[in-house]
């Protein structure tokens, strides 16, 4: 075990870092976990975006973008994170406890945001894995529901365990006065797995997409320019892949300086 690298940062901290503190970490399966650090007063960002962080265990410390999965109006900062055997972070980032020291880069940054999207009536966020950290966010936002009548979050993991992040984060809506006033009918998750039996609806977006059963599931006509606008944020097969199926449907990709039809998030660990 590397223990000493987890020990209050004896490097300097980088300018462009804030160093936080670890205050909750939570292990969902053997391979997805999520934590929380202390928020500097001066952090501000937009609901979607992510952020660089890393560990104050070398002079140049190994930083990966990772989305941000609490709401902008909370008081600490959430990450969702994947570990993977041997990476360059996750491999040390998944030793964490309450008191380690995470710095993380001071400008939050990110196209998969509600300023880079047209109005429209429902908004569609795909995701698989982790990929669902910066639509945690996203559905406990006034702005989401201000700006949308219907809002659907897909979420895809290889197996069931993988989705109880998405179901916390539902039950959490529910369980709160305010949020469930804000998001009111208005919020729909669509789970599904592929490579676990034990659950009633399975297979990759991309497939529920193109063949229409989802929906037909969720009784609402196939996606349209007119209507839908999709956010997409998974792996970078799934992302293109999923961005291919949205533009066979007529919508296009946007930017800040562009909005569009669907926008594509990259953030990626290891
Ligand atoms: P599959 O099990 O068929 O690979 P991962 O944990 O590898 O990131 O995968 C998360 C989920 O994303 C899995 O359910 C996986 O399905 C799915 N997935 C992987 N690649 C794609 C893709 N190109 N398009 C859509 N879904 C994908």
């Amino acid at each position: 075990m590397t223990d000493t690298i987890l020990q209050p940062a004896t490097y300097p901290i980088p300018a462009n870092c804030f160093a936080q503190t670890v205050t909750e970490v939570q292990h969902h399966t053997d391979r997805l976990f999520r934590f929380r650090i202390t928020r500097p007063s001066s952090f501000r960002f937009r609901s979607g975006e992510f952020v660089m962080i890393g560990l104050p265990n070398a002079e140049r410390p190994v930083m990966r973008a990772y989305s941000i999965a609490s709401s902008a109006w909370e008081e600490t900062i959430e990450f969702y994170s994947i570990k993977v055997p041997g990476g360059p972070l996750t491999e040390s980032l998944q030793r964490i406890r309450e008191g380690d020291t995470v710095l993380m880069r001071k400008k939050p940054t990110g196209t998969l945001v509600l300023d880079a999207l047209l109005p429209g009536k429902r908004l569609w966020m795909f995701s698989t894995g982790t990929g669902i950290a910066p639509f945690a966010s996203l559905i406990r936002e006034f702005e989401t529901y201000e700006k949308f009548g219907q809002v659907i979050l897909t979420h895809t993991c290889r197996d069931v365990a993988e989705l109880a992040y998405g179901e916390a984060l539902m039950a959490g809506i529910r369980a709160d006065d305010t949020l469930s006033e804000m998001v009111g009918d208005k919020l729909r998750l669509y789970n599904t797995v592929t490579r676990d039996a034990a659950f009633p609806r399975q297979g990759r977006i991309t497939d529920l997409m193109t063949g229409g059963r989802i929906f037909a599931d969720l009784g609402v006509p196939p996606i349209t320019p007119e209507t839908d606008r999709g956010m997409i944020c998974g792996s970078m097969a799934m992302l293109r892949d999923t961005k291919a199926v949205l533009e066979r449907f007529g919508l296009t990709e946007g930017a800040n300086s562009s909005p569009g039809t669907f926008v594509v998030e990259r953030a990626f660990v290891d």
